[in-house]
C-alpha cells in the first residue's frame, strides 16, 4: 500500500463527517432529518469528531436553528466567486459568513460537470470563502475513463496545484480537501480503502513538497463515494483518511450517525 512519510494519524488532524444533501430537502424533510441528526449526535458521537450537515441554500437557517448549541456544524454547497452584485440567483461567500456557516463545499464534480466550473474558477471561489473565514471543502477525483486511462495522479495533481497552490501556508491550513472519484458518486461503488488511500497519500504528498510536511500533516482530507455505514470504518483507519464527504447516506440520520460514529 502507498503510505505518505508525512502521515501521522496522531496529528492535531480533525476528523470530519460531512453531510451534503445535495438537491433534497423539502421543509418537512429538513426538519425531520436535522433534527434527528442532533439528536443522535448529542447522545452518541465522540467529542472530537466533527459532524457538518449541508442542505441546499434554503435550508441552511432552519438547520442552523436546529442545531443551535450541539456543536453540530453546518455548510453550504457552493459560493460565487464574486464579493457582491448583479448576479441573480447566486450567493457570495460574505452573504454565507453573514450567517455564520462553518464550511462550504467548492468544486464538487456535480458542479465541474453540469455548470462548467474549471480550476481557476474554483481557485477564486476558495479566495472568497478564505476571505471570509469560511473553510473550504475542495472537491478533487477523476472520472472512470480517466482511471483507466491511468491519468487520475495527473488529474487530481492539476486540480489541487490550480486550485490550492496559490495559497499561503496559513489559508491551505484553514482548508479541508475530499477525494471523490467521480466513478463512486452516487453508483453504490466505492473505491477500495487501498485505492482511497492511495490517493490520499499522493495528495498529502503533493501538499508536504508546495508547503511543509508538517503544514501537509495538519490538512484533514475527507474521502467521498457511496460511504455507507459498512464500509466506513475500513476507509477511516486508513492513515491519510480523515472522514468522510457524505452524499446518499447523509439522509438517512441513523446511516450518516453510524458514519460519524466509524472512527
Ligand atoms: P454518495 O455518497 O451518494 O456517493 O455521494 C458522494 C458525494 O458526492 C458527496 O459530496
Amino acid at each position: 500500500m502507498f503510505h505518505s512519510q508525512w502521515t501521522n494519524k496522531n496529528s492535531m488532524r480533525k476528523h470530519i463527517v460531512a453531510g451534503n444533501w445535495k438537491m433534497n430537502g423539502t421543509l418537512e424533510a429538513t426538519q425531520k432529518l436535522a433534527s434527528e441528526v442532533v439528536n443522535m449526535y448529542n447522545d452518541e458521537v465522540k467529542d472530537g469528531t466533527e459532524v457538518v450537515m449541508i442542505p441546499p441554500y434554503i435550508g441552511i437557517q432552519e438547520v442552523q436553528r436546529l442545531a443551535k448549541g450541539s456543536g453540530v456544524k453546518v455548510g453550504a454547497q457552493n459560493c460565487h466567486q464574486e464579493e457582491s452584485g448583479a448576479y441573480t440567483g447566486e450567493v457570495s461567500a460574505g452573504i454565507l459568513a453573514s450567517w455564520s456557516l462553518d464550511y462550504v463545499i467548492i468544486g464538487h464534480s456535480e458542479r465541474r460537470e453540469y455548470f462548467g466550473e474549471n480550476n481557476a474558477l474554483l481557485a477564486q471561489k476558495v479566495d472568497q470563502s478564505l476571505r471570509h473565514n469560511l473553510a473550504p471543502i475542495y472537491c478533487c477525483g477523476e472520472t472512470l475513463e480517466e482511471r483507466e486511462g491511468n491519468k487520475h495522479f495527473e488529474v487530481i495533481e492539476k486540480q489541487v496545484s490550480e486550485g490550492l497552490f496559490h495559497l499561503n501556508a496559513d489559508q491551505i491550513q484553514k482548508t479541508v480537501i475530499a477525494y471523490e472519484p467521480v466513478w463512486a458518486i452516487g453508483t453504490g461503488k466505492t473505491a477500495s480503502a487501498e485505492q482511497a488511500q492511495e490517493i490520499h497519500a499522493f495528495i498529502r504528498s503533493l501538499l508536504a513538497k508546495r508547503f511543509t510536511e508538517t503544514v501537509a500533516a495538519e490538512i484533514s482530507i475527507l474521502y467521498g463515494g457511496s460511504v455507507k455505514p459498512g464500509n466506513a470504518k475500513e476507509l477511516f483507519s486508513m492513515e491519510d483518511i480523515d472522514g468522510g464527504l457524505i452524499g446518499g447516506a447523509a439522509l438517512q440520520s441513523r446511516d450518516f450517525i453510524d458514519i460519524a460514529k466509524s472512527f
